[in-house]
């Protein structure tokens, strides 16, 4: 069985959310991890989690929606992840990308909620984006573990983030060949990896450019398998405890 430890699901960009679920099914993806990281989706994501066994849940702000986060959010946010089938905080971190001029709002945030996660022990599900030292320096004034998602960084990044305890999230930017990502996981252990698709965005090869969808998260495993020359089974395997240790799901069911 395999886990998508990171998607996000909506009727927004998907019609039919049974169809999408039957789908992952076919293809041995039977649990996923929602992450709704805006306002607007956490409603959405909380019904599905109700409603299908498969679905799991991340609640937190994005980085980008910082202006629009105050502190009645946070409350909200905090009574939230006392519920049933929320199995972390995220995503949560920093994105420079778009906008360098909102750090310091960006880092406040961020802190705010990586001290909720310290409260509700729960792992947290890291976005980061041109920001990889602040994410670093913020991440370790914390009691935090839990997944660096959409990991795309240096070999360096990488051991860094692994000596912190964090997973790397893989997913299709790996099989993407002008990516870098193949030549830097190669060499990193398996027990540091979890499956993600960040669906509907970033589908891998031979789908790229479509949208995306988390029954994909086997083409992943073998691009991995493929990578560092063991069978996409044993990725599966590996990659599926890994997730199921993080984020702890028979204790949030
Ligand atoms: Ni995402």
């Amino acid at each position: 069985m395999y886990i998508d430890t990171h998607c996000h699901l909506s009727k927004e960009d998907y019609l039919d959310v049974d169809k999408v679920i039957q789908e992952n099914r076919e293809q041995n993806v039977s649990m996923i991890v929602v992450s709704a990281c805006k306002k607007e989706d956490f409603k959405e994501a909380l019904e599905y989690a109700k409603k299908y066994e498969d679905v799991y849940v991340t609640l937190g702000y994005h980085p980008e929606e910082v202006e629009d986060v105050d502190d009645e959010d946070l409350l909200y946010l905090k009574e939230h992840l006392k519920e049933k089938k929320i199995v972390g905080v995220g995503e949560i971190g920093l994105d420079y990308y778009y906008d360098k001029s909102k750090k310091k709002e960006q880092i406040e945030l961020f802190e705010k909620q990586l001290r909720l996660a310290e409260e509700e022990n729960l792992p947290v599900v890291i976005h980061s984006r041109d920001a990889t030292q602040d994410t670093i320096d913020t991440l370790k004034k914390y009691k935090v573990k839990g997944v660096i998602h959409c990991f795309s960084g240096k070999k360096e990044v990488a051991d860094i983030y692994i000596k912190m305890g964090f997973a790397l999230g893989i997913g299709g930017i790996v099989t993407f060949k002008n990516s870098n990502l193949g030549s830097v996981i190669k060499d990193l252990p398996l027990s540091s990896f979890v499956l993600e698709t960040d669906s509907p965005y970033l589908s891998p090869v031979p789908y790229r450019g479509k949208q995306n969808s988390s029954k994909n998260i086997p083409i992943i495993a073998e691009k991995i398998g493929e990578l560092k020359e063991i069978s996409t089974s044993l990725v599966e395997k590996v990659t599926t405890e890994n997730a199921m240790k993080i984020f702890d799901f028979e204790h949030k069911k």
